[in-house]
């Protein structure tokens, strides 16, 4: 996701503090403190601005989300646009926050929730090709990747998300019975992901080339990516592999 650089963006972060990690070994480990409950963690991959986690976290509210995104400033808008959604204020004017109390947090400061629910998803800045493998073996039940960057380069395949080493490492990641859910609009990287999942301890459960027009459309959320390019007229492809470990 191409973005300029948002002014004052690591101030705006730090506001919003309360709804992000740095760690998420940490996060996993106090998990019933963090999200005030004992629901299974599920993490999205490459979040966005977050419109996928948002929806989902409120569709399916019995779980506990970690949305991951490598560029700050991007992560920054998708825990803005959480905190927004869940009732938690809006940007303030002068740039800071401003609580539905109407109290304004300027930059260079950390909001106060105090009592308010701050709901079931945690946002974390880094790649997941390093922060992934500080967690433990089952730690979560979903991993979802949503139009990740196909690097269509072959000298680029082992930086693709479906990746066979990518895989194992959700595999190891999720429990037994947890399950990896990929969309994206590019066919060649869905077919490249297939041949993956079918080499991974991956059961493929389900495929579909045109996931708008097929019986699962109607639980699915659409994403940023999804939206854009689906007016374009690209079709949506989608797989679910069950762990098979
Ligand atoms: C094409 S955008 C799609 C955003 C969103 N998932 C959607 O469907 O609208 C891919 C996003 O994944 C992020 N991303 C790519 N590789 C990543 C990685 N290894 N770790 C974390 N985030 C990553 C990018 O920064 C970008 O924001």
């Amino acid at each position: 996701m191409r973005m300029k650089k948002k002014k004052h963006g690591p101030e705006r972060r730090a506001l919003l503090s309360a709804l992000t990690t740095e760690n998420i070994l940490a996060l996993y480990e106090n998990k019933e403190k963090i999200y005030g409950n004992n629901n299974p963690l599920r993490i999205e991959i490459g979040c966005g601005k977050g419109d996928f986690v948002c929806g989902k976290s409120k569709k399916e509210p019995n779980y506990n989300y970690l949305a991951i995104e490598k560029i700050a400033d991007v992560s920054t808008l998708a825990t803005e646009n959480y905190a927004r959604d869940r009732g938690l204020g809006d940007l303030a004017a002068n740039g800071g926050w401003q609580t539905p109390d109407g109290k304004i947090y300027p930059l260079g400061e950390v909001v106060d929730f105090g009592d308010l629910d701050l709901g079931n998803v945690r946002f974390t800045v880094g790649d997941a090709k390093e922060l992934l493998p500080t967690l433990p073996d089952n730690c979560c039940d979903a991993i979802y990747v949503n139009f990740c960057d196909p690097w269509p380069k072959k000298g680029h395949t082992k930086r693709r998300l479906t990746y066979i080493e990518f895989l194992k490492m959700y595999s190891r990641l999720l429990t037994p019975d947890g399950k990896f859910y990929f969309k994206t609009d590019n066919r060649p990287l869905f077919d490249f992901s297939l041949e993956e999942v079918e080499k991974a301890p991956f059961t493929l459960e389900y495929h579909t080339f045109d996931l708008h027009s097929s019986e699962m459309d109607a639980e699915n959320i659409r994403t940023e990516y999804e939206r854009n390019f689906s007016a374009k007229g690209f079709s949506i492809n989608m797989l679910i592999g069950k762990n098979n470990k």
